[in-house]
C-alpha cells in the first residue's frame, strides 16, 4: 500500500484523493493546506494526519508518494522539496509558468532518483485514449488534420488565483495545454506556432486560437475558452481526419465518440470501462465520474508497483506542453507572429 503524502486540498486534491483510495493500491496517509477547514475535513474523511505546511509534512510523514495539488505558480516550489527529500512525486498540469522551472523540477528529480509525473490527464481520458489506438493502429491510414476545442466558465478557486496570469498562466496555459498537449502526442513537437487570442476578463489570455506548424502537410488547430458565462457547461470536442475515417469527440454529444468511414460506414467504438475498487471514501464505489483521472494516477501507482518509469507521460512532454502553449501565448500577445519552437 503506497502512503501518499497530499499538497493542497482544493478541487483537483478532492479528485486526487478519491481516485488515490479506488486504486487499492494507495491511502492517503497525510495532506497538507494552508486551510485550516480543509485540513479539518480531510482527518475527518481519510483520518490521515494534516500539517500546515509542505515542511511540516516531510519532516514528520512516511510516504512513498507526493502529489502536488497546489495552485501553479507553487508547483515548483512543492516538487523540488519533495524530490529532495526523496519522494515519487505526482503533480498537477500545468507544469510550471515558465520553461527555466519546468528544467529544474526535472533535474531535482532525476538527482534524487525518484519518479516524476505530470496530470496531462487527456492522455488518460477514455475517449482521447481509444483515439489514439485507433490512430496507432493505422487501419485509417496517417492523420492528416486535428481540431482540438475545449470550453469552460471561468473557474472559482482560492484566492481567485486562476485570475492573475502570473498565477495560473491564464487559460492559455491552464486549459488549452490539454489538447497542446494531445496533438504533441500524435504529431510530436511542431516547428512553430501561430496565434490569436482575446485577454480578460482578468488578466492573461483566456481565449486563445492556435495552429501548429509542422513544415509539411500534417493540419493541428486548437482552441481553448476559459471566459464563457458562468452557465456554460464544461465541453471537449476533437476532429481527427485520417486517410480514410474521420474521428469526431464531442462530450456533449451521445455517443461521445463517433467513427465515420471511406466506405460510407460509421460505429459508436466501444469505450474502456473504468473498473475502480470499491474503497472510495466519497464515492460510494461508483468511480466512473472520476475518469480519466483515475486511469491517470492508477497508472502512475502501477508504474510504481512495477518499477517503471512513466512512458505514456514523462516530465520531458509535460514540459513540451508548456513550451508549446507560451509560445501561443508569446504569438498572440505580438498579435499573430509566427513563433518558431
Ligand atoms: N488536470 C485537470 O484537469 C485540472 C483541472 C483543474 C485544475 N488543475 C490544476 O490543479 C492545480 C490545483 O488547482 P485547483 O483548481 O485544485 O485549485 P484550488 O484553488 O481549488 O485549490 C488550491 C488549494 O491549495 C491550497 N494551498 C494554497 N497554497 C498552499 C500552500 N502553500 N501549501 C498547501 N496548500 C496550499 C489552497 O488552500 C487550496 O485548498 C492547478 O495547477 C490547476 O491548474 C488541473
Amino acid at each position: 500500500m503506497f502512503k501518499v503524502g497530499l499538497v493542497g486540498y482544493g478541487f483537483m486534491g478532492h479528485m486526487h484523493a478519491q481516485c488515490y483510495v479506488a486504486t487499492g493500491d494507495a491511502k492517503i496517509e497525510a495532506l497538507c493546506d494552508i486551510d485550516p477547514a480543509k485540513r479539518k475535513e480531510a482527518e475527518e474523511k481519510y483520518g490521515c494526519k494534516t500539517y500546515e505546511c509542505i515542511d511540516c509534512m516531510l519532516k514528520d510523514a512516511d510516504l512513498d508518494i507526493v502529489d502536488v495539488c497546489v495552485p501553479t505558480y507553487l508547483h515548483e516550489e512543492m516538487v523540488v522539496k519533495a524530490a529532495k527529500a526523496g519522494k515519487n512525486i505526482m503533480c498537477e498540469k500545468p507544469m510550471s509558468t515558465t520553461v527555466a522551472a519546468c528544467e529544474r523540477m526535472i533535474k531535482a528529480a532525476n538527482d534524487a532518483g525518484t519518479t516524476l509525473m505530470f496530470g496531462q490527464v487527456i492522455r488518460f481520458w477514455p475517449e482521447y485514449q481509444v483515439v489514439k489506438k485507433i490512430i496507432d493502429s493505422k487501419e485509417y491510414g496517417e492523420v492528416k488534420y486535428i481540431l482540438a476545442q475545449r470550453r469552460s466558465a471561468f473557474p472559482t478557486s482560492w484566492e481567485n488565483w486562476y485570475a492573475d496570469e502570473a498565477k495560473s498562466g491564464g487559460g492559455a496555459l491552464d486549459l488549452h495545454i490539454h489538447d497542446i498537449d494531445f496533438i504533441n502526442y500524435i504529431f510530436g513537437k511542431p516547428k512553430a506556432v501561430f496565434a490569436q487570442g482575446t485577454p480578460g476578463p482578468n488578466t492573461g489570455i483566456n481565449g486563445i486560437n492556435t495552429q501548429l506548424i509542422y513544415g509539411d502537410t500534417r493540419r493541428a488547430s486548437a482552441e481553448g475558452i476559459l471566459h464563457l458565462m458562468p452557465k456554460y457547461p464544461f465541453n471537449m470536442n476533437l476532429l481527427v481526419q485520417l486517410e480514410k475515417a474521420t474521428i469526431k469527440l464531442d462530450t456533449g454529444a451521445t455517443p461521445t465518440l463517433m467513427v465515420y468511414t471511406e466506405d460510407g460506414g460509421e460505429f459508436a467504438p466501444e469505450l474502456p470501462k473504468v473498473e475502480a475498487v470499491s474503497k472510495s471514501t466519497e464515492t460510494s464505489g461508483n468511480i466512473s465520474d472520476l475518469g480519466g483521472y483515475f486511469l491517470e494516477l492508477q497508472y502512475f501507482v502501477n508504474c510504481l508497483k512495477e518499477g517503471k518509469k512513466p512512458e505514456i507521460l514523462t516530465p520531458e512532454d509535460a514540459m513540451l506542453a508548456v513550451k508549446v502553449c507560451l509560445a501561443a501565448v508569446e504569438s498572440a500577445k505580438a498579435g499573430g507572429k509566427i513563433v518558431e519552437l
